[in-house]
């Protein structure tokens, strides 16, 4: 009777506990969260991780930077996940978290739906300081920036390392939800301490690479089992390279009579968080004008060939330490490319060209100074620049003498050797650029505004202020390169039109024009994944059927006006995709100081959810209460075994009795 009536007793308080405990799984899921992620170098790891169970804290809603004690030092009930509105994203609020980290459990930012007004750039104020042409040994005076600050709104964000998870979320109706379970359950009324339950969040983004990246190379050798496991990947991707008259891809090295002049342009960003990273003005600007410029003068170079090849070079990697356009000089010193150094006449580069609120086309064209190339090379290209402008609203500005270069593929030329070369801009000393390298740097800044009511289609016919720009910086580029490249003017330039492809490149990228060009639906869904992180993936889709021949290649087309079906046909290009990856990792150098040694860690769950938590106290008397019925049972269970004659012989007969 006594076992059974404790049995009862036992029974509730189970159940009471375990209504708790079924409170704590009401878990909500974030449906759209993005990570920032680790990246590791020679000697340092950068961004973010989780432990790998995930990190949970008690929400908190950060609403001034004098809020921030709460999350350090008061508050009852650490570790916190923070949640801050983009305006808070700072460098001070970040360093105090960092240091303080052991009552952090992570943070979140709500990004912002228009882009804010001062600036924000995550990125250094000296982008690619150690690995391009001005060293300690070379021209020192110029290195480190001591001349010029290119980037002076760099705060430096996306290069420390937080030993907590980060996540994106934008700022919609779940965020609102997140909110709102902080303000029903954990605000802080009159300084008196929130009563349990607790909103809670917890993230996973756990990095299986640590330290740098020697380490993690030397654990991917490592085969564990047969399963070989991957932590860490190179940072890499395609160079993509077009020239006027085909190359002999076969044929390696030098060229005799072979001269080309490099037409280069960058296809890569990046920004704080994964994968958010339109770069509109740092990487579109240029790329666009390039491929306009290409566009523009290819009945010409067809028909009047200029005595010079023009290389059109799309470099991938460039933000991470020069990768795309270091591999190129890698493969041209190394007789692994169809033409080498001596084979190169000259390289212009576009850098970042947009003009907003300028009504005149405004560059600057900078040259390396130490370099005597100004009365043969440099001049005469201002001269070309400047008579191809001559119908245009344009304005050419050299920078005065002691400006260096800004960071930019052709330092990686020079570093190799004295090749003359320009970088044509908008700006002559900072960058112009409010938003480098940052998730700001959209459309949005290039003014692409469209009218209300227009359809998809119609913005895509749609011609910006923007596009206008582009298109000018464009004609001028090509008039420009064909007379570098030899050819006399007057030139017959194609129309050219970069509507589309900044529409398609900035803010939809899975529209008709783009669906012509590719070779399937599938690729186009590739492309709509994938644009915002590298850019190169719709010119690579210009030739990933084509990486063995090269010269044919199949693309879906439009259809005609009576019909739905797309006629496809057959493009003929020079276009090649080239190996975009450090030539450290080929050389197994994974310390470096030549080259990029950046490698991107591997992770496999990023998630985020919400739920309620118990208090600690509650939790303890789970636990204590569990293991109290757990000794509760193996003392009933001991005491029914070796009590069994006696518990039960009452109600038997005596067996000795039967027989
Ligand atoms: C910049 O270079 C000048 C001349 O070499 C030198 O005197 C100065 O100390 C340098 N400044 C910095 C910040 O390195
Ligand atoms: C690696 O990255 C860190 C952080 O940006 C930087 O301080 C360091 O100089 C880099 N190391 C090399 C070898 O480039
Ligand atoms: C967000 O909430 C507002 C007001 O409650 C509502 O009008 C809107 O449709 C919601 N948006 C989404 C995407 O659910
Ligand atoms: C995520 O999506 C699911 C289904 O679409 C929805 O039920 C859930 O509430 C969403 N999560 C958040 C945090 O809004
Ligand atoms: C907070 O304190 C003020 C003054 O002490 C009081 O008037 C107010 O009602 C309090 N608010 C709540 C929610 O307790
Ligand atoms: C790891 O395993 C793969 C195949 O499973 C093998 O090709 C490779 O050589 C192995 N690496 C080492 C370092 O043993
Ligand atoms: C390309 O070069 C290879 C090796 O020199 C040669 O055999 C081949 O004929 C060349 N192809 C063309 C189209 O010139
Ligand atoms: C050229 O730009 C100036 C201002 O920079 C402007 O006043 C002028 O109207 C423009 N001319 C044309 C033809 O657009
Ligand atoms: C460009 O040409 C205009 C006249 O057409 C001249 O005034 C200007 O000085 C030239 N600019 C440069 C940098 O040569
Ligand atoms: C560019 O294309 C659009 C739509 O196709 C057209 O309206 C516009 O006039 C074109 N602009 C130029 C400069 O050709
Ligand atoms: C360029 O060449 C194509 C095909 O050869 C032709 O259809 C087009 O009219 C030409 N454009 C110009 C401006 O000559
Ligand atoms: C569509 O129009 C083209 C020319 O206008 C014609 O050649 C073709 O036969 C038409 N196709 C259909 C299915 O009517």
């Amino acid at each position: 009777m006594k076992f059974v009536c404790m049995f009862k007793y036992l029974f509730f308080l189970l159940a009471g506990v375990s209504c708790n405990s079924v409170e704590n799984k009401i878990y909500v899921h974030l449906n759209y969260t993005i990570p920032c992620v680790r990246l590791l170098n020679a000697t340092h790891q950068i961004g973010c991780q989780s432990s790998l169970s995930g990190d949970v804290g008690v929400l908190h809603v950060l609403e001034s930077e004098a809020n921030l004690d709460w999350v350090l030092k008061t508050g009852p009930n650490p570790p916190y996940m923070v949640i801050l509105d983009s305006t808070l994203f700072t460098r001070s609020i970040m360093m105090k978290l960092k240091t303080g980290s052991s009552r952090v459990a992570g943070v979140v930012v709500v990004a912002p739906s228009s882009n804010p007004a001062e600036g924000f750039s995550p990125h250094t104020t000296c982008p690619n300081e150690n690995s391009g042409v001005y060293s300690e040994s070379y021209d020192p005076a110029l290195a480190h920036c001591n001349v010029t600050v290119w980037n002076p709104l760099g705060n430096g964000l996306s290069y420390e390392e937080y030993d907590f998870p980060m996540f994106s979320l934008k700022d919609d109706n779940d965020t609102q939800a997140i909110k709102q379970c902080y303000y029903n359950h954990n605000h802080v009324v009159n300084g008196s301490s929130p009563q349990y339950p607790l909103c809670a969040m917890q993230l996973y983004s756990h990095m299986s690479a640590v330290t740098d990246t020697a380490t993690c190379m030397r654990r991917n050798g490592i085969n564990f089992s047969l399963n070989p496991e991957i932590v860490c990947d190179p940072l890499g991707d395609f160079n993509v390279l077009a020239s006027t008259r085909p190359l002999n891809y076969t044929d390696k090295g030098h060229k005799m009579g072979e001269s080309v002049v490099i037409a280069a342009a960058r296809l890569d960003s990046r920004s704080f968080f994964f994968d958010i990273a339109p770069g509109a003005e740092s990487a579109a600007s240029g790329f666009v004008t390039l491929l306009a410029a290409a566009h523009a003068l290819r009945n010409a170079t067809q028909e009047a060939q200029p005595n010079r090849n023009i290389l059109y070079a799309f470099f991938q990697g460039e933000t991470f330490d020069y990768i795309g356009s270091s591999r190129l000089v890698y493969d041209m010193e190394n007789k692994q490319f169809p033409l080498d150094l001596d084979n190169v006449h000259s390289v212009v580069e576009i850098g970042q060209v947009c003009i907003i609120l300028l009504i005149a086309l405004h560059v600057t064209v900078m040259w390396h100074k130490l370099l005597k190339f100004k009365e043969n090379f440099v001049e005469k290209l201002i001269r070309n620049l400047n008579s191809s402008a001559l119908n245009l609203n344009f304005s050419l500005q050299e920078p005065s003498f002691s400006q260096p270069l800004p960071p930019s593929s052709l330092q990686r030329f020079l570093r190799a050797r004295p090749i003359p070369g320009v970088v044509i801009q908008n700006h002559n000393s900072a960058f112009t650029n409010k938003y480098y390298e940052s998730m700001y740097d959209n459309a949005e800044y290039l003014n692409m505004s469209y009218p209300p009511n227009l359809t998809p289609e119609e913005q895509l016919e749609y011609v910006t202020d923007a596009a206008k720009a582009l298109t000018e910086a464009a004609t001028i580029v090509a008039r420009a390169l064909y007379t570098q490249a030899g050819g006399s003017d007057p030139i017959q330039l194609q129309n050219i039109n970069v509507t589309q492809m900044l529409y398609g490149f900035l803010v939809k990228s899975n529209n008709s024009w783009f669906q012509q060009m590719v070779p399937s639906d599938f690729a186009i869904h590739l492309l709509v994944m994938c644009l915002q992180y590298v850019s190169s993936l719709f010119i690579k889709h210009f030739k990933t059927t084509t990486a063995k021949c090269c010269i044919y290649m199949w693309v879906q087309g439009a259809a005609p006006p009576n019909s739905t079906e797309r006629v496809a046909f057959c493009v003929r290009s020079t276009v090649r995709l080239s190996k975009a990856l450090s030539p450290a990792f080929d050389l197994e150098e994974y310390t470096s100081k030549d080259y990029s040694t950046w490698t991107e860690s591997r992770w496999k769950s990023i998630k985020g959810r919400i739920f309620l938590v118990a208090s600690h106290e509650l939790e303890m008397l789970t636990l204590g209460v569990g293991v109290a019925v757990l000794i509760a049972s193996l003392m009933l269970t001991y005491i029914i075994s070796s009590k069994a004659d006696i518990l039960f012989s009452s109600g038997r007969e005596p067996t000795a009795a039967t027989y």
